[in-house]
């Protein structure tokens, strides 16, 4: 079947991507006014679901909307979009819906375009033998708890990574690491596994969530903690975590190497046990 035939639900129902309109006076698409959620699907079945509905009813509340259904009417929407053969992602998005006009401001009454469809989740192989990342200045808002679909300065920051080969950009606000520009990040260092505290100057990953938790039940010396950007400089390892890309290390930073150039051992134990959790949760 080709990309644009594949079934997606809109406002209710279920039909070809192809076949699928919204109005151009959608609040989305003129202000990029709505939220969205990714979540990974591993041979039909949803991961983390109940997280991620969660992490959505919060985005919600945070630009004035109520979430539009319960979390059994989302499983239900999810269902028929899911291929059991194959690992795939939902993305999910709500915006503020159709005003009669282009207007900055909104009333409470408008209905919420819904839009749901699903993607294969692309192959990671390559990019789990050790990646390339780069530090730049984090140029977004002050909500990036928010899971808004205004990426506009993530997808920037993403672009200038990939400019110059790098898988990803991390970003750094007053001297201190953030995350990336589609992920968390982890940094090892003597022992310790570091990552900066759940505020509003990150999104509050879902990954980042089943990570913390691995490393909790092995009791490995673990803090949420600010961490300087110098720390990255003698980091013994990086990841980045996300639902799409799972647990990825950083081997390049900045075109210098992450301590040896190789992956590190705390990885392989860390990405071992999220393995068994995808392939038994
Ligand atoms: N992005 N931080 C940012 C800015 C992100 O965009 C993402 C994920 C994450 C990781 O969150 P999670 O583990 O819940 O996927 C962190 C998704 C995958 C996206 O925008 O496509």
């Amino acid at each position: 079947m080709s990309p644009d035939q594949s079934l997606v639900y809109l406002n209710g129902h279920y039909q070809p991507l192809c076949d699928a309109k919204i109005s151009v006076l959608d609040r989305g698409f003129l202000f990029g006014d709505g939220v969205y959620e990714v979540i990974p699907s591993y041979r039909g079945r949803l991961f983390y679901l109940d997280d991620h509905l969660s992490r959505l009813a919060k985005s919600l509340n945070s630009i004035r909307m109520t979430p539009p259904h319960s979390a059994t009417q989302w499983s239900e929407i999810f269902q028929p979009l899911l291929d059991p053969t194959k690992d795939q992602y939902i993305y999910l998005q709500i915006t503020r819906g159709v005003a009669a006009k282009r207007d900055h401001s909104f009333s409470d009454d408008l209905t919420p375009t819904v839009f749901a469809m699903s993607a294969d989740i692309a192959p990671i192989e390559h990019l789990r033998c050790g990646t390339q990342a780069l530090t730049i200045e984090d140029t977004r808002w002050h909500l990036c708890n928010v899971k808004a679909t205004t990426l506009l300065a993530n997808i920037l920051l993403r672009q200038e990574a990939l400019d110059q080969q790098c898988a990803e950009a991390i970003l750094i606000k007053n001297g201190l690491v953030l995350e990336g520009a589609a992920s968390n990040i982890f940094v090892v260092k003597d022992g310790v596994i570091l990552t900066p505290p759940q505020d509003s100057n990150i999104l509050p990953g879902i990954t980042r969530k089943v990570v913390i938790d691995l490393i909790q039940n092995q009791r490995i010396p673990f803090q949420e903690t600010a961490i300087r950007t110098e720390t990255l400089d003698h980091a013994d390892e990086i990841w980045l975590t996300s639902s799409t890309r799972e647990i990825i290390p950083v081997t390049e930073l900045n075109s210098r190497s992450v301590s040896s150039g190789t992956i590190g051992p705390m990885w392989h134990r860390i990405n071992t046990l999220f393995q068994e959790k995808k392939a038994h949760d």
